[in-house]
């Protein structure tokens, strides 16, 4: 960042401002992937594999960015993924979060680890909102977090199928978030005095710093340690098709599988009952050495597109990377650590901000491929021979 710079007008603007700010730990902590962060590099790297088709002429005075997400109006194709520890980046971070999707039109996935619990994000919102959830081995805490979720208004479940047990993310070992006895502690507050800054705004005045939404389950709802003992007990990695289905049978809202990257894992979530699939490797903080999830879209979207809505996340950087995606087959996308970026940055006005920059983007790129809707994007507006398929 320099000295010159006015605003934000990118996500990695907003990045480079979170950086400055966060203790680096907890910077890491989002910006990290699994092992050697190969899959997450090419999350991005791999959407310029796709170009994009200029084409002139076309009338395109009534561009308009709206589209229906789950059967919802949204202002945009975008929705915000589930980020656990979101409210560690900002103070309350995921109700400010939520907030500002609300303004810019847009729904808000709150995550099962998230600080905020879920009836705190409802007190501050006037829309339905989306719910994570992770399988756990309890299956009768599940029931009561979809009861709970219900009640807080959460209209569609996004239930993640990626995380069997956690990749393994370095950079947490590392900068000592995760073990590291007292050497790691004495490194975070090392770390924590470069950051007086987060310490005052989130550090003290943020608190508490539980998970709100498991609280009533670990021993000390103060401590990371002991939250990170309850998911790696709770966390059922013996989970199959067979849950996915009980699952259907519990939870009457609409239902996004997230975390496919395989034709015949898309089918058999059609086949689950699933309204949605989101095609995703988790931001590549799960198996190191896959492939991005860009470029599995287009036969996931081709198998299943026209039987349940297909959403794509990972590595989407801008609204040119949006317009690429719905070109591609995607019904909409979701974002990740550029929402959490911003929001480490600027608070809620900085997620808005940034959502703005992403409208702003894609109205220009559909109006630069002769497009004026949202459901006009298709494969003809990609050059043909390049990518993957
Ligand atoms: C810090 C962090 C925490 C995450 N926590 C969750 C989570 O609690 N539940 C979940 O389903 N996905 C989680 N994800 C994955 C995101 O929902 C999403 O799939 C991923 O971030 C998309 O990639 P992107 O960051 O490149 O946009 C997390 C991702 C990050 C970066």
């Amino acid at each position: 960042m320099s000295v010159y710079d006015v605003v934000p007008v990118s996500v990695s603007d907003y990045r480079r401002r979170a950086r400055w700010r966060l203790p680096r730990f907890l910077f890491d902590y989002i910006d990290g992937g699994a092992n050697d962060e190969t899959t997450m590099a090419r999350n991005i790297s791999d959407f310029a594999c796709y170009q994009l088709r200029q084409r002139v002429l076309r009338d395109v005075s009534q561009v308009d960015t709206a589209t229906t997400l789950l059967g919802h109006a949204a202002a945009l194709p975008i929705a915000l993924a589930p980020v656990g520890m979101a409210g560690m980046m900002a103070r309350r971070g995921e109700v400010q979060a939520a907030r500002a999707a609300q303004r810019a039109g847009i729904p808000f996935s709150a995550s099962t680890v998230g600080i905020c619990p879920v009836e705190e994000i409802q007190a501050a919102l006037r829309a339905p909102f989306w719910f994570q959830l992770y399988m756990l081995r309890d299956r009768d805490f599940v029931l009561q977090m979809l009861a709970r979720a219900e009640t807080a208004g959460c209209d569609t479940l996004v239930f993640t199928v990626d995380l069997p047990v956690a990749g393994m993310r370095l950079r947490d070992f590392r900068n000592g978030m995760l073990g590291g006895g007292i050497k790691g502690k004495l490194s975070q507050v090392a770390q924590l005095l470069t950051s007086p800054g987060w310490v005052w705004d989130v550090g003290i005045k943020g608190k508490p710093h539980s998970f709100g939404n498991l609280s009533d389950k670990v021993a000390d709802p103060e401590d990371l340690q002991s939250y990170k003992a309850f998911v790696d007990s709770q966390f059922d990695p013996a989970v199959t098709w067979q849950d996915i289905r009980w699952l259907r049978d519990h939870w009457q809202g609409k239902l996004l599988l997230k975390g496919l990257m395989e034709v015949d894992d898309a089918r058999a979530s059609v086949d689950s009952g699933a309204d949605g699939v989101v095609v995703s490797n988790h931001g590549g903080r799960q198996l190191d050495g896959i492939a991005s999830s860009i470029s599995k879209l287009p036969a996931i979207a081709e198998a299943v597109g026209e039987q349940i809505e297909v959403y794509l996340d990972g590595g989407v950087r801008s609204g040119i990377d949006v317009v690429k995606a719905l070109a591609l087959g995607a019904h909409g996308v979701m974002l990740g650590r550029p929402w959490v970026w911003a929001m480490a940055a600027r608070g809620e006005q900085g997620v808005f901000d940034m959502l703005d920059v992403f409208r702003r983007e894609i109205a220009t790129a559909m109006a630069l491929v002769g497009v004026n809707r949202v459901d006009q994007l298709n494969a003809e507006l990609i050059e043909s021979g390049r990518g993957f398929n």
